[in-house]
């Protein structure tokens, strides 16, 4: 396997593996429509250039076809994301792009020798937790009253208690509860059937929340990281959703990257779905604190009763499995926050990229200030 095509190589995480392909040799096609909200139409500066570049959309048979000439293996990166509103988007970009791929290697008897898919640890929902009184419990999303009241914790469905929330492991049922989410679920249905009866190795990669350079800062709701750099870099206190006290699994792109090489490389991979975290939970206000400490100002937090519906409040993730094919998280959070921070003080607009951001989603009614 020696030429791969790598779809969204012009993105955050797909430039990333991009360069890490390249360095250990692979040749390296992109596939790429260069749109919004990640792009403006043009390539960016930090893309490889000893990266063939191909401009199409995954969602048209003709622009695969094109792509996958002479290509032996794919990494499927390109992905309609967040929360919108067009939601047969999410079926045409993320689900669609699955089954013209394959279609094309049925049709063509392409000699395609592994897939690897993005998926996300979105496919969980909203997860498992531990209640002392009714053992483990899937607890619903919490509703818009309960938010808008400022009850932040997520409770047992059954006697209302404070539950603890239990790390992700792939053999959970998932459950997802956004399109999004729904759509990656469905694409790695679609990956590994499709793959196994037509004897494709497929992997799918279930990232945690992927922080460094080159992320968008331009995509709807995305990153607590992009907003507090903004704040701070514009000398504003940093505005925290929620009480802060929400705790999420953050990895460095760079150890996303190796993953990717990782399952590329490796037989045991072939045909599993492999969440890919650091293994631990950081409170989003101890984020904000590393943004504050690293770019050399006072930490002083503001809470404002502001909320994202459908946010999910915690989303440990258990990373054993990947570990077991010898991959390993290398970077801290703090790694991630600094990078971020160097890369991103280059550009002008943020906060009206922001701003922009947070007018839509409070106009679509997914952010929204409680009582
Ligand atoms: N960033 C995260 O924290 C995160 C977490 C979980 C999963 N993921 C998944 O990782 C993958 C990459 O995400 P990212 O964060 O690098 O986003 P990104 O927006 O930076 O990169 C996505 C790339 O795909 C391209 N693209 C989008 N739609 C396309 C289409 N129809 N045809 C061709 N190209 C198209 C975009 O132009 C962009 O360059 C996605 O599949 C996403 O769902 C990301």
């Amino acid at each position: 396997m020696k030429h791969i095509l790598v779809t969204g190589g012009a993105g955050f995480i797909g430039s990333h593996v991009v360069d890490e392909l390249l360095l250990v040799g692979f040749k390296v096609r992109i596939l790429d429509n260069l749109g919004p909200p990640t792009h403006n139409g043009a390539l960016p500066e930090w893309v490889n250039k000893k990266a063939e570049f191909v401009q199409g959309d995954v969602r048209s048979k003709e622009d695969w076809r094109k792509a996958l000439r002479g290509i032996n293996g794919v990494v499927h990166l390109a992905s309609y994301m967040d929360y919108h509103l067009d939601f047969s988007t999410y079926i045409r970009t993320n689900i669609e792009s699955v089954a013209l791929l394959f279609e094309l290697i049925v049709e063509e008897k392409l000699p395609i020798q592994k897939i690897v898919a993005a998926s996300s640890q979105s496919v969980y929902g909203q997860g498992k937790y531990q209640c002392e009184t009714h053992g483990i419990v899937y607890p619903p999303m919490r509703s818009e009253v309960q938010l808008a009241a400022r009850q932040w914790e997520v409770t047992c469905p059954e006697c209302h208690k404070p539950i603890v929330a239990l790390p992700e492991t792939e053999s959970d049922e998932p459950s997802p509860q956004i399109p999004y989410g729904i759509s990656k679920l469905a694409s790695e249905k679609f990956l590994f059937n499709l793959g196994r009866q037509y004897g494709v190795p497929s992997v799918a990669l279930r990232y945690s929340i992927v922080l460094g350079p080159r992320q968008s800062f331009r995509h709807f709701y995305s990153g607590a990281l992009r907003s507090f750099a903004v704040d701070v870099l514009n000398n504003q206190s940093i505005q925290m959703n929620e009480d802060g006290g929400q705790t999420h699994d953050f990895v460095h792109v760079r150890d996303i990257a190796h993953a990717h090489l990782t399952v590329l490389t490796d037989h045991r991979a072939d045909f599993e779905c492999f969440n890919v975290g650091i293994g631990k939970s950081i409170r989003v206000i101890d984020l904000a604190k590393m943004v504050a400490e690293e770019s050399g100002v006072p930490f002083n937090p503001s809470f404002n009763n502001r909320y994202r519906v459908g946010n999910i409040r915690y989303t440990p993730m258990n990373i054993d499995k990947l570990r077991g094919l010898g991959w390993e998280p290398k970077y801290t959070v703090r790694d991630a926050v600094k990078d971020y921070l160097q890369w991103v003080r280059q550009f002008n607009g943020l906060k009206e990229a922001l701003e922009k951001t947070y007018n839509e989603m409070a106009r679509d009614g997914i952010l929204k200030t409680g009582k």
